[in-house]
């Protein structure tokens, strides 16, 4: 029941930090230290690749997920769209496990994908929202989300206890495998469910950014570099399901190969800086489209953040940011369909669980 909240959505979005907490209690074993089912953990560990297949928001949720098993865990992974695995095959390593992300556990075109996976005889994880869905019952292991059930259409807190699971996994597989792991993850996980609840907090000023940049936008933009592209995809994916404003998200430096013609007085574009490695790069881009005439909302992690930037989110964890900056963007979407008066929790032509290829 969404109970005084207006919509689904908001409540969800405002469950984040609860999910989180929740999601590191379920995960944990009895002396306290992060866990997963040790089955699970052994296919991991066996596998030489990782095959991730997942669509839309879970998708982009996947792209984060490679990165922490190969960053964390030193195993290759690689991300599909479950739509074109079917007839865009890569050749596959000799030991492939194949993790399917699904929040509903019931879409078909990740489904089809399983089907295939299972004939050939090879092992599969199912990520999954939705104990006893179609996804999690066919594969031959499931890791649960812990979520609660999402009603909204627009994915939020199912994305975000994706990000932590993958966290975990890759976490978890890491120190069975020995990897040199110079950070605590239950304690990083903690400090950023802290760091989600000041976000879902600083709803005002997330409305007022809402007003200030998309009022009158037709189109809009999302750049980020590094783990903050993926971030950019989510956040367009966000804002044009719901408000119907035509929106992309793209790596900072592909700008100057075309997007940038896009560009004209007050075009919005968010800015995602999260990542030290690559802040001076994303601000040089953010001056590209600014000299263009952009109306270029920045925002920026504690500790890497200048004057003039818009929003400055809580510190987290360098590998959890995506936890903390897909906040401000799924609550400037909210508030940007709003302010249009569309239907927020059930955005026309959407379904929330996509059972046709
Ligand atoms: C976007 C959204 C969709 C789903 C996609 C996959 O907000 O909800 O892009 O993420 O349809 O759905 P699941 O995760 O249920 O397989």
């Amino acid at each position: 029941e969404k109970g005084t909240y207006p919509h689904y959505m908001l409540k969800e979005i405002d469950e984040q930090p609860g999910v989180v907490r929740k999601i590191i209690q379920e995960y944990s074993d009895a002396n306290g230290e992060l866990s997963i089912d040790e089955n699970i953990l052994a296919a991991l560990k066996e596998a030489d690749r990782l095959y991730i297949i997942a669509a839309g928001t879970s998708y982009h949720a996947g792209l984060i997920g490679k990165q922490y098993f190969e960053k964390i865990a030193g195993i290759p992974v690689e991300v599909h769209i479950s739509s074109e695995f079917g007839y865009n095959m890569p050749l596959l390593s000799k030991k492939p496990l194949f993790i399917f992300i699904t929040q509903s556990g019931e879409t078909a075109d990740s489904r089809q994908v399983l089907v295939k996976v299972k004939e050939k005889g090879y092992p599969a994880l199912t990520i999954t929202n939705v104990p006893g869905s179609t996804l999690s019952r066919e594969a031959d292991f499931t890791l649960l989300l812990h979520a609660g059930p999402e009603i909204a259409v627009a994915s939020t807190k199912a994305y975000v206890a994706q990000v932590a699971v993958l966290a975990i996994a890759s976490f978890v597989t890491a120190q069975s495998l020995g990897k040199d792991i110079d950070f605590d993850l239950k304690q990083e996980l903690a400090i950023t469910a802290n760091a989600i609840q000041t976000l879902v907090d600083s709803k005002d000023e997330l409305e007022q950014i809402a007003e200030d940049y998309l009022k009158v936008a037709r189109n809009a933009f999302f750049i980020g570099r590094n783990i903050d592209f993926y971030v950019s995809l989510e956040g367009a994916l966000k804002l044009k399901e719901i408000s119907y404003i035509q929106a992309e998200g793209f790596a900072g430096g592909e700008l100057k190969h075309g997007t940038i013609a896009l560009i004209e007085e007050g075009t919005p574009v968010f800015a995602l800086a999260t990542q030290e490695q690559v802040a001076l790069n994303i601000r040089g881009n953010v001056k590209e489209v600014v000299a263009r005439g952009a109306n270029a909302c920045i925002i920026a992690m504690e500790g890497i953040n200048e004057e003039g930037d818009r929003l400055v989110l809580p510190k987290v964890h360098t590998l959890l940011t995506p936890l903390v900056s897909v906040i401000p963007l799924q609550l400037i979407s909210y508030y940007a369909a709003l302010h249009r008066r569309a239907d927020v929790d059930k955005p026309r032509n959407l379904a929330k669980s996509v059972t046709v290829e």
